[in-house]
Parts: C-alpha cells; sequence; structure tokens
C-alpha cells in the first residue's frame, strides 16, 4: 500500500545531473502543487530539485523508499515522500489521497517520470 514519509529539517541543497539545467531559477512555481512519480530517478528527482527550487510544493512518490527519503530530507520545506508501487491501483488511490491531503487544495502540475519497464525487456534484449 505504500508508506508515507516524515517531513524533515531543510538538507544542502542540490547536486548530481541536470545541474546545469537546475542551476538558475527559470521560473516561479511559488503556491503551485507538483505531484511527481519517480521522483527517485535520474530525471525525476531533477525536475524534484528545480520545482522545489523555484518554490512550489512537492509530493513525491517512487518504489525507491530509501533514496526518496534522502531526497525528501535533501529538499526540506514544502516537500514529502510517499513510498509506493504505482502497479498497485491501492497504493497510488492512497498516494492521490495523500497529495490532496498534503496540498489542501488541487493538484497543479502532475508529473510521471517512474520507469515501468524495463529499456531491455521493450527492445526484446537481455538484461
Ligand atoms: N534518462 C534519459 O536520458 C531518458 C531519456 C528519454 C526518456 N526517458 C524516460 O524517462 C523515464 C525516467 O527516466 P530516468 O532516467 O529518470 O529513469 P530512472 O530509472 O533513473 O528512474 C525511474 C524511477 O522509476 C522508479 N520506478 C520503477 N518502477 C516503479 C514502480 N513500479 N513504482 C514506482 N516507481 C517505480 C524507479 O525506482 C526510479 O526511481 C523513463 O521512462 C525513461 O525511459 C529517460
Amino acid at each position: 500500500m505504500g508508506q508515507e514519509l516524515e517531513t524533515g529539517a531543510p538538507g544542502p541543497g542540490a547536486g548530481g545531473a541536470f545541474e546545469s539545467l537546475a542551476a538558475g531559477d527559470v521560473f516561479s512555481a511559488r503556491g503551485k502543487n507538483v505531484l511527481l512519480t519517480g521522483a527517485a530517478g535520474i530525471i525525476g528527482s531533477a525536475i524534484a530539485r528545480v520545482f522545489a527550487r523555484n518554490g512550489a510544493a512537492l509530493y513525491m512518490t517512487d518504489i525507491e523508499a530509501a533514496k526518496l527519503e534522502a531526497l525528501r530530507a535533501e529538499l526540506g520545506g514544502r516537500a514529502r515522500g510517499h513510498a509506493a508501487d504505482l502497479r498497485d491501483p491501492g497504493a497510488m488511490t492512497a498516494v492521490a489521497d495523500g497529495a490532496l491531503a498534503f496540498f489542501a487544495g488541487p493538484v497543479d502540475a502532475a508529473i510521471h517520470r517512474a520507469r515501468l519497464e524495463k529499456k531491455n525487456a521493450r527492445l526484446g534484449l537481455p538484461e
């Protein structure tokens, strides 16, 4: 069913992939509510950092609970992690409910970056 992670103290800030894109305040997302899947991944975590830096509230989900918690701790502020398997409809209902409760308002953007299949499997190649 997934597990909602606690909020914590603000962390040191962003790093890693897509750093050049994430480096500047390219837009304002202040007051916006962003729901993000695959948040622990390469693209998802970069998106999370950009939105957090630009003032959005983030509700992040991923199957990798430890990585998600590390990102949540790094972002601090208005970020919440909810570890869940997207293949489980009940878990996704819990994510949606958790996001709406956390935001106490509408979702302004829902961004799906979870990788639900392995590329090699899709291409018919061995893993
Ligand atoms: N990285 C690229 O250059 C690139 C380019 C084009 C498209 N894409 C696509 O964008 C998406 C994200 O790419 P990425 O490089 O960030 O991938 P990634 O593997 O780094 O991240 C994907 C995330 O999805 C999570 N995930 C996998 N299965 C899950 C499940 N059942 N439930 C919940 N979470 C699950 C993983 O834990 C991981 O954190 C993929 O679909 C990829 O094919 C990536």
